[in-house]
């Protein structure tokens, strides 16, 4: 039984650690949990400011049972333990026996299509909130699509993200757990899916080449948008400033659709782990802010015209420990604006998390 309103599960890993560091800048009392007391110890003690933190460290089992007993009497809980395909149903359905509001920082497409589905009713009936995806990948996205929204008349989005930096362990291993799952955008109101193992040449504001981008899962808009009633159509693309790794991932998914897909699903999750352990076996190094800089943009359009919106900022795993804590202060003050399934930016606002990243990291927003 937590006596703190805010619970980090996955606190020994790259993000969990920055989640603790911003929900410190907010004064929000944490506890911090995973699965080795010593590991989460460890990652506490390297967090910026600590000293200064309200926190106790928790092990817990991953077991719905286990987790509920831990998460209970807290009002959110931040989940950072990925991939969420393999484990986010687990936390979220303790979050819901918990009685807690529950966020996480996945962008896996059809782990978040399938939440929805299952969760989403008895999460409204609960009063409580059930946001993943509340993360860099894909809020920045989200509010530039909201802004463009912000003015009738836009039925259809195109919707980009140009990251630099490298992926950490959970994030490799994610990005090839999602070669698994077929990938859909909206196409007058219907997901669709996108062809396998394709990659687009992508126009990113200020940039004199084109990237090599991709549907990555699919991204999070598509799910996020589906029930919007302004918005019919809506692709979602994904780049990172690394073409070779972009290269490289296509032709890991056509290795995939050729030779792994036909396996057992054990034996391919075991041959999908093994190829993104010898990718990225261990942590990456803090982000820079003069070198991890990201581009996400919404280009609009429909009868009545066309509007877009760039926004240009720092390094996407701190945005991720921002927009965690800056959504776990609003869910702990005001609750939600929306319960159910819904994005962060129906449960909190566009302009509340837009603000909140303005606060701690640079932002350039441009509206045309
Ligand atoms: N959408 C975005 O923009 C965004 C941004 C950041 C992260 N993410 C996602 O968030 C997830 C975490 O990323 P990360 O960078 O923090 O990875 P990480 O450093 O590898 O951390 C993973 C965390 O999950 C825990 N974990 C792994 N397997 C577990 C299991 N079977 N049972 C219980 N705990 C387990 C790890 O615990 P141990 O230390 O005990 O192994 C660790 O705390 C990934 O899925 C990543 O894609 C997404």
């Amino acid at each position: 039984m937590s006596k703190q309103p805010a619970i980090i599960y996955g606190a020994s890993g790259y993000t969990g650690r920055l989640v603790a560091e911003y929900l410190r800048e907010y004064d929000i009392p944490f506890i911090a949990a995973g699965r080795n007391q010593a590991r989460v110890e460890e990652a506490m003690a390297q967090v910026p400011g600590i000293e200064t933190a309200q926190y106790e460290v928790k092990e817990v089992a991953h077991d719905v049972d286990a987790l509920a007993e831990l998460f209970s009497g807290a009002k959110v809980v931040c989940n950072t333990v990925g991939p969420f395909s393999q484990f986010g149903e687990t936390a979220i359905e303790a979050a819901l026996k918990a009685g807690v509001h529950y966020i996480d920082t996945t962008g896996e497409q059809a782990y978040m299509l399938a939440a929805k589905e299952k969760f989403g009713e008895a999460y409204e009936a609960a009063g409580l909130a059930l946001v993943p995806s509340t993360a860099y990948m894909y809020v920045t996205s989200e509010i530039a699509a909201q802004i463009v929204l912000e003015e009738g008349g836009i039925d259809s989005l195109d919707v980009g993200l140009l990251a630099a930096g490298v992926p950490t362990y959970g994030s490799t291993q994610t990005i090839f757990d999602m070669l698994q799952s077929e990938h859909f955008y909206l196409q007058d109101d219907q997901l669709v899916p996108w062809q396998k193992a394709r990659g687009f040449e992508m126009q990113v504001p200020g940039r004199m080449m084109t990237q090599l981008a991709h549907p990555w899962g699919g991204g999070s808009l598509p799910a996020w948008f589906q029930d919007d009633y302004r918005v019919k159509n809506l692709r979602q693309l994904t780049a990172f400033d690394n073409r070779p790794m972009f290269e490289k991932i296509l032709e890991l998914q056509t290795h995939y659709e050729q030779n792994l897909k036909q396996l057992p699903k054990e034996e391919q999750l075991e041959a999908l782990s093994a190829i993104a352990d010898q990718m990225q076996p261990g942590m990456p190094p803090r982000e820079n802010m003069l070198k991890h800089r990201c581009v996400d943009f919404a280009l609009g359009r429909g009868t009545a015209g066309t509007r877009r919106c760039v926004i240009r900022s720092g390094p996407g795993y701190l945005q991720t420990g921002v927009f965690q804590a800056a959504m776990a202060h609003k869910l702990i003050h005001a609750g939600p604006d929306k319960v159910g399934f819904a994005s962060p930016c129906q449960a909190a606002g566009h302009h509340y998390l837009l603000g909140a990243l303005k606060s701690f990291l640079p932002v350039d927003v441009e509206v045309q």
